[in-house]
Formats: structure tokens, sequence, C-alpha cells
């Protein structure tokens, strides 16, 4: 009888360390600049990683393929109005966040990602400007 109750309290304790594990890619102690950036964090991040990289815990946890912010090739196969689309009402594995987030907090977030992780962000308009130079 104690053993059973030895097994369940393990297996309690190793979902609940499980469960600190996969929340800590939202660290409360941590002060965020801005909203979209507590936005990206808490609804995002644990799948798409905290840098873009498409590797958040939650994420590889479950397996997931989520997108990967940080590749070009994911911009160039992406228009805005599909992005914020997806955002919106979701896309396959992932969820929709319409209820979470108002259409002004989805925008915000697709600039956010745009500015943070494309590569290629700002490239073309400094090719311009060196270009205006000669
Ligand atoms: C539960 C995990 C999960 C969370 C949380 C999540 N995503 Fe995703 N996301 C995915 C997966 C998986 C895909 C790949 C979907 C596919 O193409 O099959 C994806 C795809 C995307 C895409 C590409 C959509 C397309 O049209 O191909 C964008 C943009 C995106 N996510 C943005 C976000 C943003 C912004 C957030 C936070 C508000 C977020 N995701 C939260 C799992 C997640």
């Amino acid at each position: 009888m104690i053993r059973h109750l030895l097994v369940i309290v393990a297996l309690l304790t190793a979902n609940l360390v499980g469960l600190i594990w996969l929340c800590r890619s939202i660290d409360p102690s941590i002060k965020y600049s801005s909203k979209v950036e507590y936005n990206y964090a808490r609804f995002c991040a644990g799948c798409h990683g905290i840098y873009g990289e498409g590797n958040g815990r939650i994420g590889r946890f479950k397996r997931l393929k989520p997108a990967k912010f940080t590749a070009e090739e994911f911009w160039d196969a992406h228009s805005d109005e599909q992005i914020v689309r997806s955002i919106a009402l979701g896309k396959d594995d992932m969820p929709s966040f319409s209820v979470y987030l108002t259409s002004e907090e989805q925008q915000e977030l697709l600039t956010f990602i745009k500015e943070h992780f494309r590569p290629t962000f700002g490239v073309n308009g400094k090719i311009a400007e060196l270009e205006d130079e000669n």
C-alpha cells in the first residue's frame, strides 16, 4: 500500500517538475520593455522560441514544427496579410489567438517578429540608401 502511495507521489512530482519546466519560458521576474514584447513571450515564444527560431519548449515537447521566423524563406513565402490571418485564426497545430489578442495586438506582433527575427529586415532599405548616395 505504502509502495503504491510512493509511486503516486513520484508520478505527481515528475508531472509537476515537467510543468514547471514547460512554464519557465514565461519568467515572471523579467520586466518586458513593451506590451508586444510581453505578448510575444507569453503567447508565442513557448512554441516559436524566444529568438524566433521555431524551437520553443512547448513546440519541442509536443513535437510540432512551428514556423521559423529567422529563415528568410519563411518571409519570402508569406505575405503580411497571411501572417496576421494565421495569428488570428490559427493554422494546423497553431492555435487561434483572436480571443486573446486584439487585431491591433496581432498587427504589433507581426511588426515585432519582422523587426526582431527577419534576417534581411531593413537590408533592402540600406541598399536603396547606398544606391542613392552614388
Ligand atoms: C502551440 C504552439 C504554438 C504557439 C503558442 C504559437 N504558434 Fe505559431 N505556429 C505553430 C505551428 C506548429 C506552426 C506551423 C503551422 C503549419 O504551417 O502547419 C505555426 C505557424 C505560425 C506562422 C506561419 C503561419 C502560416 O501562415 O504559415 C506564424 C506567422 C505564427 N505561427 C505566428 C505565431 C505568433 C505571432 C504566435 C503568438 C501569438 C504563435 N505563432 C503562437 C505553433 C504555435
